[in-house]
C-alpha cells in the first residue's frame, strides 16, 4: 500500500528523510514544510538536493497541512529548543488522525520516561485523534534499544551493559545547535547546556531507566559523569576553528547505578579531530566513528555499528540514518494502535519492509 507523506521541515535530518520519501515506491510524498522563508515556494525535488520535480511545494501554513489528511508526517524540526511551538505542530496532526514518525524531542525515544509536560498532551492527542507517534534516531535511540535488544538476545545472563557513541565530529556541520550545546570552542569553566545539571539524565538517561525497567532492575540512582579535553595547538574543523586552550572534545555519561556500581551505563565521546582525547576510547580499527554497545556477562557480547561506511562519512551516516529510523517505521506507524510508541513496542523487522526496491 502506498503511504501518503508530509515531510516536515528540511534541515540536517529533514532533508536526508524528504529525499527518501521522493525515492521511496511505497510512499507518495504530499506535503512539506518549511519555516525559512528562504525555502517557501520552493519544490521538494530542489530542497531534498535531487534532479527532479515533484510538484509538491514547501509551506509554513500548517492547517492547509493538516487537511492534506495525509496517513502519515516525518517530524524533524528541531523541537528541543521551541518546545511548546513543536508540540503544537506534532499535536496538529495527531488530533486530525495523522500518525507521526519523527525524530524530534529525543526524550520521547522512550516515552514511558518522559517528562508529564511533554508526553500527556501528546498521548491525548493521539487519543482523540486515533493516531500513532514515534520518535527515535541513532543516539538517543537505535543505540540504546535496538541495537541492545540484539545483543542482550544472545547473552544468558548480563552483569552490566554499555553503550557507547564515540565520533569524531570533525566534519559534522552543526555549529548551532551541536556545537553550542556540547561546548565545543568553549573555555573549560564554561557550563554548556548539555552539563546544565539534569540535562543528561533527560536525554540520554530515559533510555537507562527505559533498559532498567526492561531488564527487571530496580536502579539504586541515576547519575551523569562529564569531563572536557582541552586543544594545545589551533583545530580547523566543519564546525568552528578551536582556539588553544578551549574545548575540543567531551565525555560524558550517564550511570545507571546498583549496589554501588553502574550496570547500565550510556557514554558519548566526542572530538573535533582525532589527535584530541588521546588517552579517552577510540573506535576500533582506526575508524572515524562507533556505536557500541557492549554486554559483560555469560556469554560476554559486542557489536560495533559504523554508519557511513558506503557513500557518505560517518557524521553524514549518522544522520541519514538518524532519518532512516523514522521514515522506515511509517508504514508500521500507520498500522500500529493509537498512542505513543517505542522501539521496544515493535519488532526490530517492522523497520525493514519497503527498504530494498
Ligand atoms: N536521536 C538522534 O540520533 C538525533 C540525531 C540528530 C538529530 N536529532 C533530532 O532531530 C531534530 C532535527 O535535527 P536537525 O539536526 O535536523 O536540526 P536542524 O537542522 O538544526 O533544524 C531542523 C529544522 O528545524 C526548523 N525550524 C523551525 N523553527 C525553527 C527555529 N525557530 N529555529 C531553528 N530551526 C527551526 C528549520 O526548518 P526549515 O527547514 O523548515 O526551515 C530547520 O531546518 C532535532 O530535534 C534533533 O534533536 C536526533
Amino acid at each position: 500500500m502506498t503511504r501518503r507523506v508530509i515531510q516536515f521541515s528540511t534541515g540536517n535530518v529533514g532533508e536526508h528523510a524528504l529525499r527518501m520519501l521522493i525515492e521511496r515506491p511505497d510512499v507518495e510524498l504530499v506535503g512539506l514544510h518549511a519555516s525559512s522563508p528562504a525555502k517557501i515556494g520552493r519544490d521538494a525535488g530542489e530542497l531534498a538536493g535531487l534532479d527532479v520535480t515533484t510538484g509538491v511545494l514547501a509551506t509554513d501554513d500548517l492547517d492547509a497541512l493538516v487537511a492534506l489528511n495525509a496517513d502519515c508526517v516525518v517530524y524533524t524540526s528541531q523541537a528541543e529548543t521551541r518546545a511548546q511551538e513543536a508540540m503544537a505542530e506534532i499535536a496538529a496532526f495527531l488530533r486530525a488522525g495523522t500518525n507521526v514518525v519523527g525524530t524530534s524531542f529525543v526524550w520521547l525515544v522512550a516515552p514511558d520516561q518522559a517528562d508529564e509536560w511533554l508526553r500527556e498532551p501528546l498521548a491525548q492527542a493521539c487519543a482523540d485523534g486515533g493516531s500513532t507517534l514515534y520518535i527515535n534516531g541513532v543516539d538517543p535511540g537505535f543505540s540504546g534499544d535496538t541495537l541492545v535488544y540484539a545483543a542482550l538476545s544472545v547473552s544468558g545472563r548480563a552483569t552490566a551493559i554499555t553503550v557507547q557513541e564515540v565520533f569524531d565530529y570533525g566534519s559534522y556541520d552543526d555549529a548551532e545547535f551541536t556545537g553550542v550545546s556540547f561546548g565545543f570552542g568553549e573555555d573549560p569553566g564554561h557550563t554548556p547546556i548539555l552539563f546544565l545539571p539534569g540535562v543528561l539524565s533527560s536525554m540520554w538517561g530515559a533510555q537507562v531507566r527505559d533498559l532498567a525497567d526492561l531488564l527487571g532492575v530496580e536502579l539504586d540512582e541515576v547519575r551523569e559523569r562529564h569531563e572536557t579535553w582541552v586543544a594545545d595547538e589551533p583545530i580547523d574543523c566543519t564546525m568552528m576553528r578551536v582556539e588553544p586552550g578551549k574545548v575540543a572534545a567531551i565525555r560524558f555519561a550517564v550511570e545507571g547505578i546498583r549496589d554501588g556500581a553502574p550496570v547500565i551505563t550510556m557514554e558519548h565521546v566526542n572530538r573535533l579531530t582525532e589527535a584530541a582525547a588521546p588517552d579517552w576510547p577510540f573506535p576500533p580499527e582506526g575508524r572515524p566513528g562507533v556505536h557500541r554497545v557492549k554486554v559483560d556477562g555469560d556469554p560476554g557480547v559486542e557489536i560495533n555499528a559504523h554508519v557511513g561506511t558506503d557513500v557518505a562519512d560517518h557524521n553524514q551516516g549518522g544522520v541519514i540514518a538518524t532519518a532512516a529510523r523514522a521514515v522506515n517505521m511509517i508504514n508500521a506507524a500507520c498500522e500500529a494502535p493509537s498512542g505513543i510508541v517505542a522501539a521496544r513496542d515493535v519488532a526490530p523487522s517492522d523497520h525493514v519492509p519497503g527498504l530494498m526496491w
